[in-house]
């Protein structure tokens, strides 16, 4: 049984990539990236002028994250250094650029190419900053700084795309046709994480983007939605905390996966309980490699045309006397749930087979065969 994947004609060890962050910054953030096992690392993102970092910038919740960073505060030329050091390990690194304009383009994805990277992710789609939320709005421009990456460079290039437009299919087919490798995605979500209510003022000083757990619903959608539309490989990205996530991307096309936030909370380890648990399950499952699951969810999902109407109604496959838990009797907006004599009780005649309750029972006693 392997984890290993072919990725943009480029052999990994395995699926999981590092995502541009922070946590890819510099030379030694990358090499502790690579000795925790991960398969290749994105750098942070990589531009012609350095950002210094605003204080603060980068608030969490409960679900995720909100960052207003924008790119290195490491200049291109010392760049060759940090990726020098970590080529030196035999590491895969991908370099995340950012360019505005076609020429711009060329001249940093020549750079970075030259410092002996593996391949170029383009980090086009943050959606805060002035200028770069704009770029990939304009699918012309988005074709014109692709293409000219693309014809630079001799090594594969992949876009990274985010949910922040609403022509998110139209931009895959876009990247696909100016000749990119593969598409990562997402990108954060353009997002205010709160508001502090004593002090009358947003929790960061500027909009910014939302990342981790709570966006992974987004982010599995558009993953399998890119999937669907275009033949390049895919590399998911979005929330994902542990093994079951990773397979669910598996599963909706994507042919590697990026990590970051689940990084930040919980440290580079994580990526060894990942690939631990991943092998676990696919040997349980008796599956030899992830090629046999990619894309085996993507045929369950229909259009909403083909959904026919079927008499489904939820069921309850153990005796459930509850203990502290109603769930499932408050959520049922068609009162179709109680107890009789303390035990979960299903009235048919109610149950409208929504299946709310299937996903919510912790104990998975209720089920609905669809
Ligand atoms: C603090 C922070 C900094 C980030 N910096 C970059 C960056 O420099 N370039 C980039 O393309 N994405 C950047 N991202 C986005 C991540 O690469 C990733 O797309 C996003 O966080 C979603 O994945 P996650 O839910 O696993 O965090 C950053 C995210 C965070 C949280």
């Amino acid at each position: 049984m392997s984890l290993s994947v072919d990725f943009m004609g480029i052999k990994l060890k395995n699926p999981i990539i590092v995502a541009a962050s922070p946590l890819s910054g510099n030379g030694s953030m990358i090499s502790k990236a690579i000795d925790a096992g991960a398969g290749a690392v994105v750098t942070q993102t990589i531009a012609n002028e350095v950002r210094l970092n605003v204080r603060p910038r980068i608030a969490a919740n409960s679900l995720g994250m909100q960052n207003i960073e924008l790119y290195s505060n490491i200049t291109l030329e010392e760049w060759e250094r940090e990726i020098y050091y970590v080529k030196e390990k035999d590491a895969v690194v991908i370099a995340n650029i950012l360019a505005h304009t076609p020429s711009e383009m060329a001249y940093i994805a020549k750079k970075v190419e030259r410092f002996g990277v593996d391949a170029i992710e383009l980090g086009i789609s943050i959606p805060h900053g002035e200028g770069v939320e704009l770029l990939i709005s304009n699918i012309q421009r988005l074709y014109n700084l692709t293409k000219m990456a693309v014809d630079s460079v001799n090594i594969p290039v992949m876009v990274k795309l985010s949910p922040n437009v609403s022509n998110l299919t139209e931009l895959a087919k876009v990247v696909e046709e100016a000749g990119a490798s593969a598409i990562s995605a997402i990108d954060t979500i353009r997002a205010i994480i709160g508001v502090d209510i004593d002090k009358g003022k947003a929790m960061l000083p500027t909009y910014g983007g939302y990342s981790g757990e709570g966006i992974r619903p987004i982010a599995l959608a558009t993953v399998a939605g890119i999937s669907q539309a275009v033949k390049i490989p895919v590399s998911g990205i979005g929330g994902i905390e542990n093994y079951k996530n990773v397979i669910e991307y598996i599963m909706l096309g994507a042919s590697t996966v990026q990590l970051c936030t689940s990084l930040i909370m919980n440290g580079y380890g994580r990526i060894n309980e990942i690939l631990g648990d991943l092998e676990n399950w696919l040997e349980h499952k008796g599956f030899n490699s992830l090629d046999e699951i990619r894309g085996q969810a993507l045929s369950s999902l229909k259009s909403f045309e083909e959904i026919s109407i079927e008499p489904y109604i939820a069921k309850v496959s153990n005796v459930c006397n509850m203990n502290d838990c109603n769930i499932c009797i408050k959520s049922c907006m068609y009162g179709a749930i109680s107890t009789k004599n303390d035990i979960i009780v299903i009235d048919d005649s109610k149950c409208t087979g929504c299946g709310l309750c299937v996903s919510l029972c912790k104990k998975k006693f209720i089920y609905l065969d669809w």
